[in-house]
């Protein structure tokens, strides 16, 4: 994707979506992101240059204003980054079960109503017969080997994968729509450092990778204009060494 265009990524507060959206500020593209928390990684990027938009992605009464809002900022968009994200525990789940309902809500029903409603109001037109705007889901590597701990987590993840194929065969030829599935790419502060080296002995290669492979791979995906309805997974060689890997 060249410099200059419009990318609006959910969840910039924090981690990976914060420094997604400090590559794409830094490379000279207007980044529309949402956030639920002010952060002092969200100063940062209001500093660079980001239009910051406050929502909670679950409020489904909550879009409409976000679409108005995009629509007002700008009249292009080139890409959709589906980020914002929570991984409550089945525990957490059994505990709290509205957070099943959240977890479909957040990863799969409001991204599919964000692209769907933004292709109405800002419509992506095809350009030398090739897409004009990229959408791209957060998975996780480990929907396939499925996790004794994070069942509904990892449901949540595998629908939209299927969500991301069904979506780039009803948005051709203008929009493609392609997936990460990240395995570990970073820790939480919290992890102990037993936690860490046990979890590293799973990858092929046993080490913590940072937002910036995470980067690499949506630069790839928006830049190959053939590719549509891929998984990119980006995972160090778990599926590899250790296919039922658990958390
Ligand atoms: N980090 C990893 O190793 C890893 C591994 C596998 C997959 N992934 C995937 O990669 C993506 C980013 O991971 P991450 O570790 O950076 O995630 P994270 O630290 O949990 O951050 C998630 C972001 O989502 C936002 N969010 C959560 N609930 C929201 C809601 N209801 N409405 C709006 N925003 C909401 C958060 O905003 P607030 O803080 O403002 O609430 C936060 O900015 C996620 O899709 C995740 O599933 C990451």
């Amino acid at each position: 994707m060249s410099p200059g265009r419009t990318v609006l990524i959910t969840g910039v507060s924090r981690r990976i979506g914060a420094h997604l959206a400090a590559h794409y500020l830094a490379r000279g593209d207007r980044v529309i992101g949402t956030y639920r928390q002010e952060t002092a990684e969200l100063a940062n990027l209001r500093e660079q240059g980001l239009h910051a938009v406050k929502i909670d992605l679950t409020d489904t009464n909550a879009l409409s204003g976000l679409i108005d809002g995009i629509a007002a900022y700008t009249n292009r968009l080139d890409a959709i980054i589906h980020n914002a994200s929570i991984w409550p525990s089945d525990a957490d789940c059994a505990r709290q079960p509205e957070l099943i309902t959240q977890l479909y809500q957040l990863h799969v029903t409001t991204p599919v109503q964000l692209t769907l409603a933004l292709q109405h109001r800002l419509p992506a037109p095809t350009h030398d017969e090739r897409a004009t705007r990229t959408v791209v889901f957060l998975t996780d590597a480990k929907v396939s080997a499925g996790s004794d701990g994070h069942m509904h987590y990892l449901a949540s993840k595998a629908a939209a994968e299927s969500t991301m194929r069904s979506l780039a065969i009803r948005l051709a030829p203008h929009t493609r729509v392609n997936a990460i599935a990240p395995g570990l790419i970073l820790f939480h502060e919290q992890d102990s450092t037993e936690k860490r080296a046990n979890r590293l002995t799973k990858n092929l290669l046993p080490f913590e990778p940072g937002a910036g492979v995470i980067a690499n791979s949506l630069d790839y995906l928006l830049d190959c204009p053939a590719l549509t309805g891929s998984t990119l997974t980006v995972d160090c060689g778990l599926h590899l060494l250790n296919p039922s890997a658990r958390d």
